[in-house]
């Protein structure tokens, strides 16, 4: 398997480094992978002018499987909007077609107490959000600001579209039926039909599917109650299959639930299953260059890119089992450290997995 590392900016490079070290102690077992490393968001655009660069693309494409850390920063924050380090993280998420993105929300027993709800709220917490990721109001045109006459007189105004076509649809909630088939046989669908036109469209389309998938009990929520049912009664969800906006915000609240953000993994697959893999985190540059930053959420990305671009179910628990042995061990960077356990950095954290992976 050749894979693209893509460390990207802030913490980036420090948590990408400790998946790697995981990934090649599986090719010392015997995994075949080959790895490459390309510039993506802040750092290509200090490098090359552009966030996403030609020759990252062209290894993106030659790829069979993309390790991703993350992008962006405050020093970029300021350049014109096709130079910003996230146009990068679109343009490839876009490239490559990787509309489907599972993002999973799993609360691991010793983290009960690292979560802000109660830990009877959030114990044995196992959610899967399947976010669509390239289209929606992400990707809607015609978008831009502009000079109108209004209401208010000559003015500024901004605008985005909205808009899905019925296949876009399908696709994902394809995705989303086979996933909760192979889970909990629940799923529910997240829109605005109260008020868009465009999520209607989205719960007629979905609807629709239901007859295909009998053995899935499929319901539909609206996103301000779903938000508001997931910190009440997060553990009523297994798959919530939902638009790129919407599933942005969700999952990141359901991130919470679970402790830390710094633990979430993703992954986003085309229809081949290539994929984009990448922590559900930001750049976090307030921390970045200390080696204090979770590796977690990466390493369990890499677990996440053996099982689905590997085909490799085997491996993929082995590294997630050697994270849940880390976990009551003991070892905790700082975004999941309480009193009594062991506070460690990035690289310790590295070193734990891997001797866990080893033992
Ligand atoms: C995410 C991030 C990105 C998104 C940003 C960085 C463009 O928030 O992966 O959730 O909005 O998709
Ligand atoms: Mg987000």
């Amino acid at each position: 398997m050749k894979i693209l590392v893509l460390p990207g900016d802030g913490i980036g490079p420090e948590i990408t480094a400790e998946a790697v070290r995981v990934l090649e102690v599986l090719c010392a077992d015997g995994v075949k992978m080959e790895f490459e490393e390309g510039l993506l968001g802040g750092c290509a655009v200090d490098g090359t002018g552009k966030p996403y660069p030609e020759a990252t693309s062209r290894l993106a494409r030659d790829a069979d499987a993309i390790l991703l850390g993350a992008v962006g920063g405050p020093q970029w924050d300021t350049l014109p909007r096709e130079q910003r380090p996230e146009r990068g993280l679109l343009g490839i998420r876009a490239e490559l077609g990787v509309f489907a993105n599972l993002r999973p929300a799993i609360l691991y027993p010793e983290l009960a107490n690292a979560s802000s709800l109660k830990p009877e709220v959030v114990s044995g917490l196992d959610i899967l959000i399947v976010r669509e990721l390239t289209g929606d109001i992400y990707f809607g045109q015609p978008r831009g600001i502009e000079e109108r006459e209004t209401q208010w007189g000559r003015q500024k105004v901004g605008w985005n579209t909205m808009i899905y076509a019925e296949e876009e649809i399908r696709r994902i909630g394809k995705v989303a039926f086979e996933a909760a088939r192979k889970r909990g046989k629940r799923l529910c669908s997240v829109d605005k039909m109260n008020v868009l036109e465009c999520t209607q469209l989205w719960r007629d389309t979905i609807t629709a599917m239901a007859p295909q998938y009998p053995d899935v009990e499929l319901s539909h929520m609206l996103v301000d109650n779903a938000a508001m049912q997931l910190v009440r009664a997060p553990k009523q969800f297994d798959v919530v299959v939902t638009g790129n906006m919407f599933g942005d915000i969700l999952s990141d609240e359901a991130s919470m639930l679970t402790g830390s953000i710094g633990m979430l993994p993703s992954a986003s697959l085309d229809a081949n299953n290539k994929g984009l893999y990448e922590p559900s985190h930001g750049s976090a540059p307030d921390i970045a260059g200390q080696g204090v930053a979770n590796p977690l959420a990466t390493i369990l990305s890499a677990a996440m890119l053996l099982r689905y671009s590997g085909n490799n179910e085997a491996a993929a628990l082995r590294v997630e089992n050697a994270v849940k042995r880390v976990l009551a061990q003991g070892y905790r960077t700082g975004d999941i450290y309480e009193p009594g356990t062991n506070r460690v950095g990035t690289r310790e954290m590295g070193d734990a997995v891997i001797a866990a992976l080893k033992a």
